[in-house]
């Protein structure tokens, strides 16, 4: 039976448009998708937008619109973005879609029913931006520490969900699974925070309009995370991912998010889950922040690098290529455009693309432009170096080192290269008693390349795509899969075709 991976994304905020650090998650996300697909898998990959709450409202009447027909433009906006970055997600959930506002209903109908949800009069500092309550001592100056924003005194009768209720289990499940939030940073942050005590949270709003209403209660509506967290659920029912109850792909394997909102997804969701009687995800991965200038990127702050610019000049695999490479991911790292330009120029028209014109010009010149018959031998040298890569590799991916194993592929990348270097085809191909060792190298060079194209798949879909074909290989779904990256794979005698610089470099003033 094929394995079922299924991986979300946060679902955005549309009370502004699109970003490079919504990219970055998505761009990731799309990666382990692809990647999961390529292993023979059957992926679900999810994303979407989160559009109730008070920051959409606020946004819509900013620009005098209903909220609906704001959420209508913004989700849009979202919706280009990851077809701009090219993600394979296999639905977009957006939370104002009626069949999610039914079954977020019929999950609070059943915590109420069950006893979990209850009314109480609430008072506290609540900062708007975040749609959370913060307790003094968390905020710097009565400012909210994410949003650098006033919280406000909010009073009102709201419904409680008995978070309280689920601490020892959870706790018991933080124990039993260790790798339930990665990496472990994130998993000890979260551990100590439900064993600091959890109380009771509000999972209603009284003032606001623009929510889900409570079913047994008109005049409250849904806290917009308990909306928004149940998406993972929701969506699968309607979205393609299993139908209605116990769908297939229910456990997620991962739910991909940076820090910011880790309490809500490692706390609150897995408390909600265990009240609706379902297992939780496998895996929440927390990543870091993309910063500009040292600073996180968000639209309050204004300080923010538009995707839609860099792929214009760069490409989607170059801009795709540049944010797990530049970041380590699971830590904070800057980008900046300079940076961007520096590892264009050095590792992608440098080391891969000079690698796929020389060995196709090469195979062209010295052998017709076919690519010769595997040389008989031992699986020594370079077919051993880059086994041991793609091992390598292999390992990275399954625990989510995205950047470790991009610098894998890296490292075949540049082994050929050293190849090429030390084996001088041209010389080879002066002393006509060495036309094997000469076929050997063209063949060794063209099959380290396919490997690599193969295991850039999930990566730089359309480059990987391209070399294939440069290679005269084929590049249906079936042979793009991981197990075709072995040596000895290649097609002989298939007809190369030059097409030029992959990455045309860049004059850099
Ligand atoms: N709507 C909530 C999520 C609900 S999920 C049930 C929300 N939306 S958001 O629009 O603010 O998106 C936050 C997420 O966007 C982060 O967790 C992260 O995935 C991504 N990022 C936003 N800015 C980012 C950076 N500067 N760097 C990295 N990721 C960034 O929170």
């Amino acid at each position: 039976m094929r394995k079922n991976f299924y991986v979300t994304t946060p679902i955005y905020y549309v009370n502004d448009v699109p970003h490079i650090g919504h990219a970055y998650t998505t761009i990731a996300a799309d990666i382990l998708a692809r990647y999961h697909r390529q292993l023979g898998e059957d992926v679900f990959f999810l994303t979407g937008t989160d559009e109730h709450g008070n920051p959409v409202a606020r946004a819509a009447e900013r620009r005098g619109l209903e909220p609906q027909q704001h959420a209508d433009e913004m989700a849009e906006k979202f919706k280009a973005l990851a077809a701009l970055v090219d993600a394979s997600n296999d639905f977009f959930i957006r939370t104002t879609d009626p069949r999610h506002v039914a079954a977020v209903q019929k999950f609070m109908q059943q915590l109420h029913d069950q006893g979990d949800i209850y009314l109480k009069s609430y008072g506290g500092l609540y900062c708007a931006a975040c749609e959370a309550f913060y307790a003094k001592k968390d905020l710097i100056g009565g400012r909210c520490p994410d949003h650098g924003t006033f919280a406000e005194e909010v009073e009102e009768e709201n419904y409680f969900f008995r978070l309280s209720r689920y601490q020892e289990r959870l706790l018991e499940h933080y124990h039993h699974h260790p790798d339930f939030v990665l990496p472990t940073t994130r998993f000890n942050e979260a551990l100590s925070f439900i064993s600091g005590g959890l109380e009771d949270i509000s999972i209603s709003r009284a003032a606001l309009k623009w929510g889900i209403p409570i079913p047994w209660d008109e005049n409250q509506v849904v806290y917009v995370w308990v909306d928004a967290l149940l998406n993972y659920l929701t969506a699968l029912e309607f979205g393609g991912g299993g139908g209605e109850g116990g769908s297939r792909f229910w456990p997620a394997d991962y739910h991909l998010m940076a820090k910011d909102i880790l309490k809500f997804h490692a706390v609150i969701w897995p408390a909600l889950l265990m009240a609706l009687g379902y297992d939780l995800p496998r895996h929440l991965f927390v990543h870091g922040y993309l910063l500009m200038g040292g600073h996180k990127m968000s639209k309050t702050r204004g300080n923010v690098l538009d995707p839609v610019a860099i792929i214009d000049r760069f490409g989607v695999d170059a801009f795709r290529f540049y944010c797990l490479r530049e970041v380590a991911f699971g830590q904070d790292g800057i980008v900046s455009q300079e940076g961007f330009e520096s590892r264009y120029n050095s590792e992608l028209a440098n080391d891969l693309g000079n690698l796929v014109s020389r060995t196709v010009a090469m195979i062209g010149r010295y052998s017709g432009g076919a690519i010769p018959e595997r040389p008989a031998g031992e699986l020594e040298g370079l077919p051993g170096i880059v086994t041991a890569h793609v091992h390598d590799v292999r390992e990275a991916m399954r625990i989510v080192d995205l950047t470790g194993a991009l610098e894998r592929i890296w490292q075949i990348v540049r082994a050929l290269n050293r190849h090429v270097e030390e084996s001088a085809p041209w010389a080879l191909a002066k002393d006509g008693s060495r036309g094997g060792e000469l076929a050997a190298v063209l063949y060794n060079l063209a099959e380290g390349l396919r490997i690599c194209a193969l295991l850039l798949h999930s990566f730089m879909p359309g480059t990987s795509v391209e070399i294939l074909r440069r290679l005269g290989q084929r590049t249906e779904a079936s042979d793009l899969s991981l197990e075709a990256a072995e040596w000895g794979g290649l097609l002989t005698g298939a007809g190369i075709t030059d097409r030029g610089p992959l990455f045309p470099r860049l004059a850099i003033s």
